[in-house]
């Protein structure tokens, strides 16, 4: 019998952190990281309750942490009385009211700076707006925008409220946003009138307006001014919100709520790569507790940081990881509106060195295509701000990553690859940065309190180096409580795979003799060759390691001798051309690199692969070009839907 899922990388290079990296860390060792780790599992209580001491609270817990197995009710800091935005925004005026907290550069290169006491003062003022158009706690707030500061302020009020914010990525389409607000029966949508994308000016109101009218839980549409542009407005639904914000009964200052530990935050769709869109909840106290933690040691925060996240607010990262995380320490997070291309590939390094950023946060689909367009983009600029880099989104093909390090690090930036889910709130595998030797390619080992293991599909532990199902052994602060008025497909999707309350992430992986962790891409994508069932991530690695390529995507088409073979679509450097010489290159340079097995049957060129709107590759849709077939399936989700027709043509 096949093994569940075999791994076949033979990656085996790491790097140390410098010592002068190491000297200043929050945890300086592996063997301080692993006293801290083991600590954290064996004590979890003491463990959360002193971090829980660095968060202000209007009253303290009762009791740290229950989890009802059956229930499947996990809570986190009962009796408790807190608010987020209290510990993004009130606890450090008195120290940082003039500390910059967002820093926005908007699609055209001007800045905007919010100090602590600036975000402070519109939030409020945001929070008495919805007050005023009768939201409660409770009450759940649609965000439909482009990355403007209005946005942060906008999620900021809810959650001083105790109302849920629902924000839906900017780039869905209107079928996507009806089907979210009456999922979570919205009471106010916050969208814009425009979008400012690179050179397009991407209306946004009148695009969803035909959808507005059908949605029956909205009684407002609050309609950020982005541009001065011609927007139709329905008479008493939609309002502008800078007529809102500048009303004369919209005062400064708003009580922040004290809401129960458990009270819900937020809510956030997520598609995944397959199926119906499930709405994540996350609670107060634990996802506060857990993105601050996270951010303070993975990117080993220091006061005097300038921290980018170039995420959209619309996904998880976002929030975590540019508003939450990074404001309740206290940090400077830079917010940008634009495009990495515009108005040239070099926007990122533009933004580091304007800014002098020090910590910089981004995806490999970012990675790759930027280093496509070659190393002469980023030696223009002086990044010696950087002192730290990381990676979240998808598997970091260990050549990504060495130019990451090399180009943009300078060979002494740490990365931290950072392995986590919009279920799981925050980073759940990683290196802490001072304290581990990196290997490129793995997301290294688990955070404080995060008990991961691999399980091979009977729920045993898988050996070393054997491929497996990665999952959470038990609850953490920062995991979602639910599927938003859908226990059942809670339980199915993350508790049904293995018995006993153990959370099945769904994500292959494997853990190496030294217990770093490999993450091999979604279980949907396992490719099984010849009674070996493969990650497509090492494959995809492998294709990458060549020096003409940029990014690979595999999957299976059926055989008959071998189950499934390999068919790869490949992404060359720019302004180079493919050939038959290139594809018998590539097969030879895979099967030298993990093996015969591996190695792809047929390779297409193609200048790019369908993604979803957060920069992951469809292979599903790969697949479905890959067999042959005409109908592709459903391509609305793509962020790039028309890639697909000239795959199809140019099938091999
Ligand atoms: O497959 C994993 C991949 O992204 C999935 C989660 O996607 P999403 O909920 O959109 O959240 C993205 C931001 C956290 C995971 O199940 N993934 C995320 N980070 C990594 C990763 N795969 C490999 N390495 C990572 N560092």
């Amino acid at each position: 019998m096949a093994k569940f899922l075999d791994s076949i990388s033979k990656e085996t290079r790491k790097f140390p952190p410098k010592e002068s990296f190491k000297k200043k860390a929050h945890i300086k060792s592996f063997a301080e990281y692993k006293k801290l780790y083991n600590e954290s599992i064996k004590n979890p209580d003491t463990f959360w309750a002193k971090q829980a001491e660095q968060l202000d609270w209007f009253k303290k817990w009762d009791k740290v942490s229950s989890w009802n197995k059956s229930k499947l009710e996990c809570k986190w800091f009962e009796g408790g009385k807190i608010n987020i935005s209290y510990n993004c925004l009130d606890r450090h005026l008195k120290e940082r009211g003039d500390k910059p907290a967002i820093i926005w550069e908007s699609n055209d290169g001007k800045s905007k700076v919010y100090t602590y006491k600036k975000l402070h003062k519109e939030v409020c003022k945001f929070a008495n707006v919805l007050k005023k158009r009768g939201i409660k706690k409770g009450d759940r707030i649609c965000f439909y925008m482009p990355m403007v500061p209005e946005l942060a302020i906008g999620i900021l009020a809810c959650v001083r409220l105790g109302a849920i914010h629902s924000v839906v990525f900017g780039g869905f389409s209107p079928q996507s946003l009806q089907d979210r607000i009456d999922d979570s029966k919205a009471k106010i949508l916050v969208t814009s009138n425009v979008n400012l994308h690179g050179k397009k000016i991407i209306p946004m109101k009148e695009a969803i307006d035909a959808v507005l009218l059908k949605c029956k839980s909205l009684k407002y549409v609050l309609v950020n001014k982005r541009k001065n542009v011609a927007t139709s407005m329905k008479k008493g639904r939609d309002l502008w919100l800078q007529d809102e914000l500048k009303a004369k009964d919209i005062e400064n200052t708003c009580e922040p709520a004290k809401l129960n530990s458990e009270d819900p935050a937020f809510i956030l769709y997520t598609s995944g790569t397959t199926g119906k869109p499930k709405g994540v909840v996350h609670t107060t106290a634990g996802y506060l507790m857990y993105t601050y933690l996270t951010f303070k040691y993975v990117f080993d925060y220091r006061e005097e940081d300038v921290y980018w996240c170039t995420a959209d607010i619309g996904w998880v990262t976002g929030h975590s990881y540019i508003v939450y995380g990074p404001l309740a320490n206290g940090a400077t997070s830079v917010m940008f509106e634009g495009i990495p291309t515009y108005p040239n590939p070099d926007r990122f390094w533009e933004i580091v060195e304007k800014y002098k950023v020090s910590i910089f946060y981004t995806a490999p689909t970012a990675i790759r295509a930027i280093a496509r367009f070659g190393d002469e983009w980023v030696k223009k600029h002086d990044l010696s701000s950087l002192r730290l880099l990381g990676s979240v989104g998808e598997p970091i093909n260990p050549d990504a990553w060495l130019w990451y390090h090399k180009v943009i690090g300078r060979n002494k930036c740490p990365i931290v690859d950072t392995w986590w889910q919009t279920e799981t709130g925050g980073i759940l595998v990683t290196p802490l940065p001072g304290a581990v030797d990196l290997k490129p390619g793995s997301a290294c080992f688990p955070f404080f309190g995060v008990k991961t293991n691999i399980y091979k599909e009977n729920g045993k532990p898988a050996k070393a180096n054997e491929g497996g199902f990665i999952v959470v052994e038990k609850p953490w602060p920062g995991m979602l409580r639910t599927v938003y008025k859908n226990p059942d497909r809670f339980r199915k999707t993350y508790f049904s795979q293995f018995k006993g309350g153990i959370y099945f992430a769904g994500d292959g992986a494997k853990k190496d003799k030294e217990g770093y962790i490999w993450i091999l891409g979604r279980i949907d994508d396992v490719v099984n060759v010849s009674g070996h069932r493969l990650g497509t991530s090492e494959i995809e690695s492998a294709l990458v390691s060549y020096k003409d390529v940029s990014e690979a995507a595999v999957v299976p088409y059926p055989h008959k001798i071998k189950g499934d073979a390999l068919y790869a679509f490949v992404t060359l450097k720019k302004g180079l051309k493919g050939s038959d010489e290139l594809v018998q290159i590539l097969r030879k340079h895979v099967a030298k690199e993990i093996g015969p097995i591996a190695k792809p049957d047929k390779i297409q060129f193609a200048e790019g692969v369908p993604k979803t709107r957060s920069g992951k590759i469809m292979r599903r849709i790969l697949k479905a070009i890959a067999e042959g077939k005409e109908d592709v399936g459903n391509t609305t989700t793509l962020a790039n839907p028309e890639v697909v027709e000239t795959l199809k043509k140019e099938r091999v």
